[in-house]
C-alpha cells in the first residue's frame, strides 16, 4: 500500500476510532476509580442530547432551518456526535442488564462508524471536486459562492449518495432502540 493513501485517507479514520474506543476505556477506569459510577449512570442523557443537537446539520439540509452555515453545522454534527457517542459508550460501561440498551448501543456504533467513513468519502469528493472550483471563478462566482457551490455539490457526488443508504436509515433504528430503552427506564421508575 502506499503510505500516502494509509497516511492521508485511512489513517485519520482508524485514529478517530481508536481514540473513541481508549477514551471509552480511559473514562470508565476514572469512574470506577473515584467511586463515580453514578455519574456514568447519567451521562447517558447529556450524549444523547448532544447527538441530538449535532442533527441542527439535517434541520439546514432539508431546509427546515435557513439559518447557519452548512460547512459549520457539518463540523459540528462529526463533534457532537462523537462527544455524544462517547458519553453513551461510558454510560453503557460493561454492565450488561437487558437486550435492547446494547442494541441501542450497536446501532449508535454503526452510525458513528459509517459516519466516520462518510467523513473519509467527502474528504475524497471534495478533492474531486476541488478542480471545478476553478471552473465556477472563471465565471466569475465570489469566493463564499464558490464554497457554497462546492460544499452541496460535494454533498451530491455519486458515492456520497450510496453511503447515504446506510448512514441516514440506521439513524431512524438507533433513534427507536433509544427510545425503546429510554422509555423502558421510565416504565422502571413508575413500577419501583
Ligand atoms: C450517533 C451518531 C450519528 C447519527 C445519529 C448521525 C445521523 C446523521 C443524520 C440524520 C444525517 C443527515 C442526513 C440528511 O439529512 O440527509 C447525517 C449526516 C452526516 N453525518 Fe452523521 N450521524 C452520526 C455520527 C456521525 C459521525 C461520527 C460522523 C463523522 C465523523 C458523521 C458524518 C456525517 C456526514 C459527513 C454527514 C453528511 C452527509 C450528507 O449531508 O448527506 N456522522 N448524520
Amino acid at each position: 500500500m502506499e503510505p500516502s493513501l494509509w497516511r492521508k485517507e485511512l489513517a485519520p479514520f482508524f485514529r478517530l476510532f481508536l481514540f473513541l474506543f481508549l477514551a471509552t476505556l480511559l473514562g470508565d477506569f476514572i469512574l470506577h476509580q473515584f467511586n463515580l459510577i453514578w455519574v456514568g449512570r447519567y451521562l447517558g442523557i447529556p450524549g444523547t442530547l448532544l447527538i441530538i443537537a449535532s442533527l441542527l446539520y439535517s434541520l439546514r439540509k432539508r431546509k427546515v432551518i435557513n439559518n447557519g452555515n452548512p460547512k459549520i453545522l457539518l463540523k459540528l454534527h462529526e463533534i457532537l456526535t462523537w462527544m455524544g457517542a462517547l458519553m453513551v459508550m461510558i454510560h453503557a460501561g460493561i454492565h450488561f442488564n437487558a437486550i435492547l440498551p446494547w442494541l441501542a448501543v450497536m446501532g449508535m456504533l454503526i452510525n458513528v462508524v459509517s459516519g466516520m467513513v462518510g467523513r473519509y468519502l467527502l474528504d475524497r469528493s471534495r478533492r474531486h471536486l476541488a478542480t471545478m472550483e476553478e471552473k465556477y471563478r472563471m465565471h466569475g462566482m465570489s469566493r463564499p459562492e464558490v464554497e457554497m457551490e462546492l460544499f452541496w455539490d460535494s454533498m451530491t457526488y455519486d458515492t456520497m449518495t450510496k453511503w447515504r443508504t446506510i448512514h441516514f436509515p440506521i439513524s431512524f433504528v438507533f433513534a427507536a432502540l433509544a427510545l425503546g430503552h429510554i422509555l423502558s427506564i421510565f416504565l422502571f421508575w413508575e413500577w419501583s
